[in-house]
């Protein structure tokens, strides 16, 4: 992804915020900045309040990749899918961070922080950073996603 991939966008709720700050940490030891949207500590939030600004991001283009949370990573990922740019995959295996890769282009993971285990979450977000988009067949059925019937 050349070194604008390097910058990483950020963002959970309280249901999150364990996972956030373990895979943050690890994230930044490894050379990525970390655009962070909070939440900052385990008080209670409102997930869309994070997960907007950081799902706006993506889709305006200034960074290329965000990893979202929340105690399902459901709220997360379905408030991220609001915004037309961004492809959201919910993913709780890391056979499914590859394949939101592989076949879905995606550019946003959000993991289910009440679900999975901190190394499980790392293991996914590796395997979301460092799989390619196949293209092929998957081009046309991801150019067809915004194509909603009116
Ligand atoms: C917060 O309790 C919880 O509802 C939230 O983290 C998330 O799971 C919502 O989808």
């Amino acid at each position: 992804m050349g070194e604008s991939g390097r910058v990483l966008a950020m963002a959970s709720d309280h249901g999150g915020f364990e996972m956030r700050e373990y895979i943050k940490k690890l994230l930044i030891e490894d050379g990525y900045d970390i655009k962070d949207f909070g939440c900052y500590s385990v008080d209670s939030v409102d997930y869309p309040d994070m997960i907007h600004p950081a799902a706006k991001t993506i889709n305006d283009g200034d960074i290329k990749r965000g990893i979202i949370m929340c105690g399902s990573g459901n709220g997360a990922q379905i408030t991220a899918n609001k915004y037309a740019n961004v492809r959201a995959g919910l993913c709780w295996t890391v056979e499914q961070a590859r394949l939101i890769r592989k076949h879905n282009d995606a550019n946003i993971i959000s993991i289910p922080g009440r679900f999975v285990s901190l190394e499980e979450g790392w293991e996914m977000t590796k395997a979301f950073l460092n799989t390619e988009f196949e293209r092929g067949r998957h081009i046309r059925r991801v150019e067809k996603i915004n194509k909603i019937i009116k």
